[in-house]
């Protein structure tokens, strides 16, 4: 007799199902789709040849380490090239402040694990990045969204919400924000909002978690500080990573934070996978040593930053007036709000018989709105099917537009 295997799971695994927008998705492997819905990087802006020489180079040299286990924090040098890198942005830190994670994936997994019991509540942004909000209901968390504008998360509507929550007496844990060119809205927090939402977390005595992937493929703009460098209190956990500045293969990434989270999420992570790839760790300290990522990540600037121009090029020309899009200044993603009538997700069939995907927006959304949006990513197909993938979503829109 086969085992029943579902009845051995546990509740927490046992309510974690694949969603209706993933089992659609799947279905887009053809090559005759084109796809703006994944948001992988664009292969032209892995550097093949540095990486080549530098594992040629430490095999050869070092393979006894690189092939080794290694500490659970992560290589100091590593550790300590990405302080350095970051200490111009005002982020200051000893080895002690940054772990290495697998991913910023596992980062968020973390965070879960360090602090979510059932029913502890996250706030996060409405819409807010899918496999964060999967990450902290997998330990439980109770989501409460909260609505953004231009201009990022409402502080208003921040404010209100945690008042309320604090009457009814509920545990909060942390706020997660994506701080610049949200996934999936394109939006970037305003710096007065970065200043009240760290003063309302002081207020409240919750932590922060800053989740900041995209923040150097800004196109335009100045920079604006992160909020982990205008915290004096060890409130915010910062987390970047390398997948979107190099390469996501390698499967790097860090996490910022006050001394004692950061050995926190040490102990947790040795009990997850012990530690992270040491050769991926090495490939990533060399070509800090190689002093060319700011090359790199300039030429990755100007990839994305004309796929950006001809998407929204593409959307002014080919999506009716009634639809409203964000205007990132950088990252990967734009979101489109359709008319209220529209259902992004009964549409995306229609959309895939015209040979064109893109991600519905209400799974990214904690209190399930958002059923009229969608997310449009440039990053990773060619300009010639941005522009054709756009003109083709644009027509299957005009057909519902009612007249
Ligand atoms: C907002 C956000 N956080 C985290 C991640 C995960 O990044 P990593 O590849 O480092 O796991 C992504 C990836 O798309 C992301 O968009």
């Amino acid at each position: 007799m086969s085992i029943h295997s579902e009845e051995f799971y546990s509740v927490l695994a046992s309510q974690n199902k694949a969603s209706a927008v993933q089992e659609i998705l799947k279905l887009l492997q053809k090559p005759e789709i084109i796809s703006l819905a994944g948001g992988l990087p664009d292969p032209a802006t892995f550097p093949v040849e540095e990486i080549r020489e530098i594992v040629n180079h430490l095999l050869i040299t070092n393979s006894a380490q690189a092939l080794q286990y290694s500490a659970t924090q992560g290589l100091p040098g590593l550790r300590q090239s990405i302080l350095n890198y970051l200490s111009p942005e005002g982020i200051k830190g000893e080895l002690e402040n940054i772990i290495i994670s697998s991913g910023s994936q596992q980062g968020l997994d973390l965070v879960g694990k360090l602090f979510l019991d059932p029913g502890d509540v996250a706030i996060v942004e409405l819409p807010s990045y899918l496999a964060a909000l999967d990450a902290f209901c997998s330990y439980g968390g109770k989501l409460i969204g909260i609505s953004m504008d231009e201009d990022g998360m409402r502080i208003d509507h921040l404010q209100e919400k945690l008042t309320q929550l604090k009457d009814e007496n509920k545990k909060v844990k942390f706020i997660y924000t994506i701080s610049n060119f949200q996934n999936p809205a394109g939006v970037t927090l305003s710096l007065p909002r970065r200043q009240k939402i760290l003063e309302i977390a002081k207020r409240f005595n919750l932590f922060i978690i800053e989740d900041n992937p995209y923040e150097k493929l800004r196109f335009e703009g100045t920079s604006l500080p992160s909020i982990y460098s205008l915290d004096h209190e060890g409130r915010v956990i910062s987390l970047g990573t390398f997948s979107k500045i190099l390469c996501p293969g390698l499967r790097l990434a860090w996490m910022l934070g006050n001394k004692e989270v950061i050995y926190k999420f040490s102990l947790l992570k040795q009990a997850t996978d012990l530690c992270t790839n040491i050769l991926s760790q090495l490939i990533a300290y060399k070509y800090f040593q190689l002093g060319k990522f700011d090359e790199n990540i300039q030429s990755n600037i100007d990839i994305y930053r004309q796929k950006r121009d001809v998407m929204l090029a593409a959307l002014a020309e080919y999506f009716p007036p009634e639809v409203r899009w964000t205007k990132p200044q950088g990252g990967f993603f734009v979101m489109a709000t359709l008319p209220e009538y529209i259902d992004t997700q009964e549409m995306l069939i229609d959309a895939v018989k015209e040979k064109v995907a893109y991600v519905p927006g209400s799974p990214f959304f904690a209190d399930g709105q958002g059923k009229n949006t969608m997310r449009l990513s440039f990053c990773y197909p060619s300009q010639e099917d941005i522009k054709e993938g756009i003109k083709r979503i644009g027509k299957v829109i005009k057909k519902k537009i009612r007249g």
